[in-house]
């Protein structure tokens, strides 16, 4: 495969692409794909109302989906003061401790921090007590760079030490990466198949809705971050760790996966020699969620990458379990289901 994980991750990672603002993400991932896929000439591709990224290389097989959301969490400026002070909403779910000190960035290249009002007692704040200040001397100047309705996105440097790499929006562009590792592998299958790179996961899996309604897929994998259990007096168990391979999804808050695709993850691993562990994730959903019931329904399964910190600035991950996710991925499509 021709293409360094790292070195494409942070060139996704920095790419603005904030749910329903997924347009610079979609040119950067276009661009990656044409340079790193062999015979990309066998695939079209188009984007949909919903700004849906979908590949597709025909086949004379069952029709399979593979997805993967390519926008990010963020924040939504809802008001301007006097001062010049923004104050925001959130885009997808954050958590108010990441945000606290935290850089944010807007399309337009505006840098600001947020900050929070120190009268309210440390424990007691909620988002409402946070600001956003671009450093504006007042609303006038502020409104030359910023406007209501604007959305900005973390800011921040990835890095990698070792087999771990971290940064911001791992969630989900390392899952985009898995997808394009896949794709250069999978020269040849049978299958009709479809890749797809979806829109506004994180305000309600809605993408990968109207993507899979639009395609109708046998069978399909989403690929994702997932929880890990292995750090410090965690709140609740979960058998999931980093460097342990690729997570296969039984369940999440959105899904109970299909048994033949689960077990044709399960084959695909023993036959590569792969790490994976189980993965059942208490808490959030993903694309698989939808996939699983659009339409007439489609037997759907999912690929985690473990991620310790999601959300948060500094999400953090194994590149060796990225590595063998798309292994797995690739030899469970050419396999096949059944
Ligand atoms: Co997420
Ligand atoms: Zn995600």
């Amino acid at each position: 495969m021709n293409f360094d994980i790292y070195k494409a991750f942070c060139g996704l990672s920095t790419t603005f692409g904030p749910s329903g603002r997924e347009a610079d993400i979609i040119e950067v991932l276009t661009e990656l794909i044409a340079d790193t896929i062999p015979h990309i000439g066998d695939w079209d591709h188009r984007t949909d109302a919903m700004n849906n990224l979908i590949y597709h290389r025909a086949g004379t097989g069952k029709k399979v989906l593979l997805a993967a959301h390519m926008d990010s969490i963020g924040i939504v400026v809802t008001h301007i003061d006097d001062n010049g002070f923004a104050r925001f909403a959130q885009v997808g779910g954050l958590m108010l401790g990441d945000l606290i000190d935290c850089r944010v960035r807007f399309q337009n290249g505006t840098r600001g921090v947020i900050s929070f009002e120190e009268k309210t007692p440390y424990e007691k704040l909620g988002f409402d007590n946070l600001f956003l200040d671009i450093g504006a001397a007042d609303k006038k100047q502020a409104e030359q760079c910023i406007q209501v309705g604007d959305f900005a996105v973390f800011d921040g440097e990835p890095f990698t030490q070792g087999d771990i790499i971290c940064g911001p929006y791992l969630d989900n562009r390392i899952g985009c990466l898995t997808l394009i590792g896949a794709m250069a592998q999978l020269e040849k299958t049978d299958c009709d198949l479809y890749v797809a790179f979806t829109a506004q996961e994180e305000v309600g899996l809605r993408g990968a809705q109207t993507a899979a309604f639009a395609i109708q897929p046998d069978y399909a994998i989403a690929v994702d971050v997932t929880d890990t259990g292995d750090m410090p007096e965690r709140k609740y168990p979960m058998a999931v760790k980093l460097g342990a391979g690729p997570a296969i999804k039984l369940m999440d808050r959105s899904v109970i996966c299909d048994n033949d695709v689960r077990n044709a993850l399960y084959r695909a691993a023993e036959k590569s020699s792969i790490p994976v562990q189980r993965e059942i994730m208490e808490f959030g959903g993903t694309d698989t969620g939808v996939i699983q019931r659009t339409a007439g329904g489609t037997k759907a399964g999912a690929v985690s990458i473990p991620t310790r910190y999601i959300h948060s600035p500094n999400e953090m991950a194994s590149i060796s379990d990225i590595k063998y996710a798309i292994i797995l991925l690739a030899q469970a499509v050419a396999d096949g289901f059944e």
